[in-house]
């Protein structure tokens, strides 16, 4: 288990990092902060998470199933991630049964036909996982299969995590009581000493002749908050780092899929796995539902995060589109159906399913989001359409905030989602966006943004750029009631990626955060409760047509009585600031948070994780008037205690 975390990796690097101020600045600009005049709120929930399968972001990511392919879905080449075993002497075939399998929504299986085998010579199958299998020390791997047999004569199954390389099995166990009918068996794995790699597979083998039908085979490591069916560990340690208050959740364009009958059909996602079909993910590869509807509620409560609900609104991306009226009725009753699967109690239909499901108390809701990116509907009908899930939804749930997913012109909705997916150098010319924005108009959701720089996780301009646009929906957080960056996860082999420039990268084993990770570590860990009056002047003028190049937002806690001042240089030269707070009295000694490198494109891999990281360390000579120089290609965190 991967056991270091944000403030380990800080110490490290304090004891290793030394920032370079460049010779040469500019000169001394002059920024005033009036700590006791708040200008604006800051919205509670302003940073949070936004995420989809995409980019094996679950399966082969966070949901931490190790076998790939477990319902043996099969194509032109054979049933993908299973290679036939014939150990020795032993003689079988392996292929898709389309005939049989362990329920209605898994029907079918894996056909292995034993014509000779023995406890010498076993055969079998293999899984070769998700690029891999992450094996580590002391370890116990919980895993479960469903079968069945033509005859007893099949004998019991073996089951081991193999070392591709050395061959040994690290964990091994015998499985007995195959039958006629299918049935599921549960197995543990516990491994001894030994090195943790990604490089083994899973194998599961008979000794004797005879027919064995295999479905739904499974197995999960350790799971965080010890969950069944539940999360990697590293990954939900890294997002929690990040601080997030919500979850914007299933997609994207997952949640419209390419097609109507490829949307995310929530119905087809709760309850056992074996009663989940799996399906299609316009990512273009198989979702195995095993992250359903209440695994996404379960990671909100293991984070604390508010869960953002997106509903499916009747448009896939394949331009299909339900029209509003009489058709889209039972697209809106399945997503009032999908809330009161959230929030209802044991009385409700569909809060008692949940209760069933394993979670008797029900999710506190507050924002419900209709569909996505529908301004890409040619048909133009999400006016429409959003008109219809709105009156639906708030006729029943007068509470909730309704959002829109794109400007509508015949109504305002409760809030309006916002997506951009730009380079640093837009970012640094529109970080004032939302300074000039309408306060009559909706709210805003920026529900989707990142700075399109590096792959296949952003690389240290990108922070920059991220960190610049940051600034921005912080002063501006009276009206930006939330954002989220997208995309969060990526596994980073050969296949993995679907989408450049993505949060956080991983493979079986390890995990890395990039230096826009990172920024999002430091603006979510001081966000502060409202924005107090702020001026900055002399900052080096900007030529014409030019783009700037320093951001800055102030923010207070006054809970714990607290000031964050965010510095972004984004220029090459160091930038020293007179700081004034006329009339506040704070402790001399601060902290620094600081995110630097020699230049953007210096970034994190898996084999170097740690180039770009935050360093802190104490901030002196804090006080009314205090001079800090912020170096070149820096984004900073000051954090200011009040007496
Ligand atoms: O984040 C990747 C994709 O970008 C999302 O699925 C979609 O909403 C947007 O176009």
């Amino acid at each position: 288990m991967l056991k270091k975390t944000f403030a380990t990796r800080v110490a490290v690097v304090l004891a290793t990092a030394v920032v370079l101020i460049p010779a040469g600045a500019h000169s001394a600009a002059r920024l005033t902060i009036h700590a006791d005049q708040p200008v604006s709120t800051v919205s509670p929930t302003l940073y949070g998470l936004m995420t989809e399968e995409i980019n094996y972001s679950y399966d082969g990511g966070l949901y931490a199933e190790m076998v790939r392919n477990r319902t043996f879905g099969a194509d032109w080449s054979g049933v993908q991630h299973w290679i036939l075993l014939e150990n020795g002497a032993a003689q079988a075939k392996m292929g898709g049964d389309r005939g049989t399998g362990p329920s209605k929504a898994m029907s079918h299986s894996l056909r292995l036909d034993v014509a000779k085998a023995d406890a010498e010579n076993q055969a079998g199958v293999l899984n070769v996982g998700y690029w891999g299998m992450a094996v580590r020390p002391e370890t116990t791997y919980k895993g479960s299969f469903w079968a069945k047999a033509d005859g007893a004569e099949i004998g019991p199954v073996t089951v081991a995590l193999v070392n591709n390389q050395s061959g040994k099995a690290e964990g091994k166990t015998t499985v007995p009581g195959v039958g006629k009918e299918w049935k599921q068996f549960e197995f543990t794995l516990k491994t001894g000493q030994l090195e943790a790699s990604a490089q083994n597979h899973l194998e599961l083998t008979v000794g004797h002749a005879g027919t064995l039908w295999l479905s739904l085979v499974s197995l999960f490591p350790p799971t965080y908050h010890d969950r069944p069916n539940g999360f990697r560990v590293d990954l939900m340690e890294k997002l929690a780092e990040m601080h997030p208050q919500f979850l914007r959740f299933p997609g994207g364009n997952y949640l419209e899929g390419d097609h109507i009958a490829e949307r995310f059909d929530w119905k087809k996602m709760i309850g056992p796995v074996v009663d989940r079909p799996t399906h299609r993910s316009p990512w273009g590869y198989l979702s195995t539902d095993g992250m359903g509807l209440l695994e996404f509620l379960d990671w909100c409560e293991d984070l604390k995060m508010s869960p953002v609900l997106a509903v499916y609104a009747g448009y896939s991306m394949a331009q299909e589109h339900v029209a509003p009226g009489p058709e889209l009725e039972p697209y809106v009753q399945d997503a009032l159906d999908e809330i009161e699967y959230v929030t209802g109690g044991p009385d409700t239909k569909w809060g008692a399913v949940r209760v069933t499901d394993g979670h008797p108390a029900p999710f506190k809701l507050m924002y419900v989001e209709v569909g996505n990116e529908d301004n890409f509907d040619r048909s133009g009908s999400y006016e429409g359409r959003y008109a219809q899930f709105y009156k639906a939804i708030k006729t029943k749930y007068p509470e909730l905030q309704v959002i829109a997913t794109m400007p509508l012109k015949n109504m305002k909705p409760d809030v309006q989602d916002d997506h951009y997916y730009v380079r640093a150098q837009t970012f640094f010319q529109d970080q004032t966006h939302y300074d000039k924005i309408d306060r009559n108009g909706p709210k805003i959701f920026v529900g989707e943004w990142a700075t399109r720089e590096g792959a296949p996780t952003p690389n240290f301009g990108a922070a920059l750029g991220d960190a610049a646009w940051m600034t921005g929906l912080e002063r501006n957080s009276d009206l930006v009631v939330m954002a989220a960056y997208a995309p969060l996860l990526t596994n980073i082999n050969p296949g993995g990626l679907q989408w450049d420039t993505d949060l956080i990268g991983y493979d079986a084993l390890r995990s890395y955060g990039s230096p826009s990770y990172y920024a999002q570590v430091m603006f979510g860990s001081y966000l502060g409760s409202e924005t107090p009056a702020t001026k900055l002047e002399g900052v080096a003028a900007v030529p014409e047509g030019g783009t700037p190049k320093f951001f800055h937002s102030v923010t207070r806690d006054a809970a714990k009585k607290k000031l964050y001042v965010k510095l972004v240089n984004a220029s090459t030269t160091a930038q020293t600031l007179d700081i004034a707070l006329p009339g506040a009295k704070l402790a001399t000694d601060g902290k620094l948070v600081a995110l630097h490198a020699h230049n953007t494109q210096a970034t994190n891999t898996i084999e170097h994780p740690t180039q770009v990281v935050p360093a802190e360390s104490v901030l002196h000579g804090v006080g009314e008037k205090m001079s800090h120089t912020v170096p070149g290609l820096s984004i900073e965190v000051l954090v200011l205690e009040e007496k």
